[in-house]
């Protein structure tokens, strides 16, 4: 069983002190990061299954319409197949199921349940070299030596490149374009521009779990940081920004309160909110000129009929 672990030590944003900086900016804020702890992700999981958050299931049909073309594409047979925030490597199974990659690195930021779905990829595809690298990929790192140059292949889906403002995004994709080589690849899922009400809609399912997502953030200042505040104080906010091309979600105080973390507070007026999220949409050129600026080429583009959803795959240039 062809399995390596790679443990690059990955390095905790801190969240107490993120919460204070955050809490004294002004606007206040709160990184999105810091979503997903253990009840988060389960939180995050449900949200993907809201008829209304249509990116996971129209992203999927995509992959599964386009699967031939996409891998003769990616020239999938013989590849280096790289997925930075791999998490529990789903989706890539579209790839490792009708071709042949000579490896695949599954990168995340938690070693437990990065080390429990390589174990399990190996099991399942026991022909498949699997180098597992525990990594923030968000921040500086390289890339073990035993994952050869040519034929580098990163796969990123699930629009999580719309979570970094443009400046960071296009530092990101700089980053992996200096990692892919001179004749790497890149396939990429990025949400599309659509009607407002279709955004918001999907940020704001009715059965509240998005709002969910959002309030557990105060409930791990709650269970972390010592703190008093009352949940049922703030409410979610999401809408789409139509101006700058992206939803926001926000923590909304209902009144004038002061909040304590850790011995310090922090006063809110009423309708003063923690900004929690960014999600950025772009067109499909809009996209490939931020590739663009970023030192990739863009190759093919595959969409969903509504053009809810876009895959790209780019080259690098
Ligand atoms: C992970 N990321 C791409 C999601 C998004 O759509 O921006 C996070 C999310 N936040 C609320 N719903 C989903």
């Amino acid at each position: 069983m062809p399995l390596h672990f790679h443990d690059c030590a990955p390095v905790f944003a801190d969240f107490h002190h993120s919460v204070l900086d955050g809490l004294s900016a002004h606007p206040k804020q709160i990184a999105p990061k810091f979503f997903y702890d253990e009840v988060g992700s389960k939180i995050f999981d449900a949200i993907c299954d809201q008829p209304e958050y249509y990116v996971p299931t129209v992203e999927r049909s995509i992959y599964e319409t386009h699967a031939d073309d996409i891998l003769a594409s990616i020239g999938a047979d013989g590849c280096h197949l790289i997925e930075p925030g791999a998490g529990s490597s789903v989706k890539v199974r579209f790839v490792l199921d009708r071709a042949r990659p000579a490896m695949y690195v599954p990168m995340d930021i938690s070693a437990e349940h990065l080390r429990a779905s390589a174990q399990r990829l190996a099991r399942e595809y026991p022909a498949l070299t699997v180098h597992a690298v525990c990594v923030d990929h968000t921040q500086p790192y390289t890339l073990p030596a035993e994952i050869p140059m040519p034929r580098r292949v990163f796969f990123y889906p699930g629009s999580s490149l719309g979570n970094f403002d443009p400046g960071e995004a296009i530092r990101f994709l700089r980053d992996l374009r200096t990692k892919a080589g001179d004749d790497g690849r890149l396939l990429i899922g990025i949400d599309t521009k659509k009607p407002a009400e279709v955004l918001n809609l999907a940020y704001n399912d009715p059965a509240g779990v998005t709002a969910a997502f959002n309030l557990n953030l105060l409930e791990r200042l709650r269970k972390e940081l010592a703190s008093d505040i009352d949940l049922d104080r703030f409410e979610h906010r999401a809408f789409y920004n139509e101006r700058l091309g992206r939803i926001e979600m926000h923590l909304v105080s209902r009144e004038d309160q002061r909040v304590r973390v850790n011995g310090n507070s922090f006063d809110f007026q009423a309708g003063e909110s923690i900004h929690t999220e960014n999600s950025y949409k772009y067109t499909p050129d809009e996209f490939r000129q931020l590739a663009w600026d970023a030192g990739w080429a863009g190759e093919k583009v595959w969409l969903d009929e509504r053009k809810y959803f876009s895959v790209h795959l780019l080259r690098t240039r």
